[in-house]
């Protein structure tokens, strides 16, 4: 196979999964997970449905345990883990878990969501020389908003645009991603663009096409990528896309963070949505 230019991520909270990826491609360079992810993960489940459900303390050992697994299996793109948060989550609650985290394995990137709350974590995280993943991410604005509240890191900062998601809602997922990396050519480089929430092939063979820096792909796909000996995209590769254009923004880059507009729908109702796959899973409720 030719290697693509894109780094290519496991998107999943299974390492047995990852092992079955990288047998599959010959590498993996990184993995991704979230709370929903972990919620699926086997093990986990087992636990849930013998009727056992877990503390807090519990399920972030799992969590720990499930990274601490895939942390070695994959190469520099490194394993990203996301910190609970929801509506009333601060700053320093997501940096307190996000500082844990960072320490359970030696490659690890934090996840916050791009709020102004997950922005402020995450401008204290790099400060503190911690790699971090703005997740939730579904427009230029807040792509803008990491690119100024993490400037000067010393470590590289990955934005996670979320295609499918936005294509769910009839936009094009796709024209987020290259308007990130457009605008980003204004920038000095430090915000790598990472596309997340990948739904088939074709979005993955635009990822090569747009070359973002890193994609990360749910097991199925990558193994939907391998039984037809992975295609890569030629010259007259098109990609179809069905969702209504989001245009381009030009932005200042260099403006503060909060000068940006940053809020999405879709990023609310992400968090809600992770919060209560990660509630689902425990005892008393976080
Ligand atoms: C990865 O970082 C994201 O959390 C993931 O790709 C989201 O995917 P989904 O939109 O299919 O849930």
């Amino acid at each position: 196979m030719t290697r693509p230019k894109t780094k290519i991520l496991v998107d999943g909270g299974d390492p047995q999964e990852t092992r079955r990826v990288k047998e599959l491609l010959g590498f993996v360079d990184g993995q991704t997970t979230n709370p929903s992810l972990i919620a699926k993960n086997p093990h986990i489940r087992e636990l849930i449905a013998s009727g056992h459900k877990l503390s807090k303390k519990e399920e972030m050992d799992e969590y720990r345990k499930i990274v601490q697994t895939i942390s070695p299996l994959v190469g520099d793109a490194g394993v990203s883990i996301e910190v609970f948060s929801d509506q009333k989550t601060t700053a320093q609650e997501m940096l307190d878990q996000g500082r844990e985290m960072f320490l359970w394995i030696p490659n690890a990137y934090i996840k916050y969501p791009c709020t102004a709350e997950g922005l402020r974590a995450a401008q204290m995280s790099v400060r503190q020389g911690m790699r971090v993943n703005m997740t939730l991410c579904f427009s230029q604005q807040q792509a803008a908003a990491v690119y100024a509240a993490t400037k000067g890191t010393k470590e590289p900062v990955y934005v996670s645009p979320f295609v499918g998601r936005l294509d769910d809602i009839g936009q094009n997922g796709m024209d987020v991603m290259r308007n990130i990396k457009r605008i980003f050519l204004k920038g000095d480089g430090h915000v790598l663009v990472l596309a997340v929430s990948i739904r088939g092939l074709e979005h993955l063979l635009y990822c090569f096409v747009l070359e973002t820096e890193l994609a990360t792909v749910p097991a199925k796909i990558l193994e939907q990528w391998a039984s037809k000996n992975f295609p890569m995209p030629d010259k007259q590769f098109h990609y179809r896309a069905l969702g209504k254009p989001i245009p381009y923004e030009e932005l200042d880059l260099e403006q503060a963070w909060e000068a940006f507009d940053i809020q999405h729908g879709l990023t609310r109702q992400g968090i809600e949505k992770f919060a209560a796959d990660y509630r689902a899973t425990l005892s008393r409720p976080a």
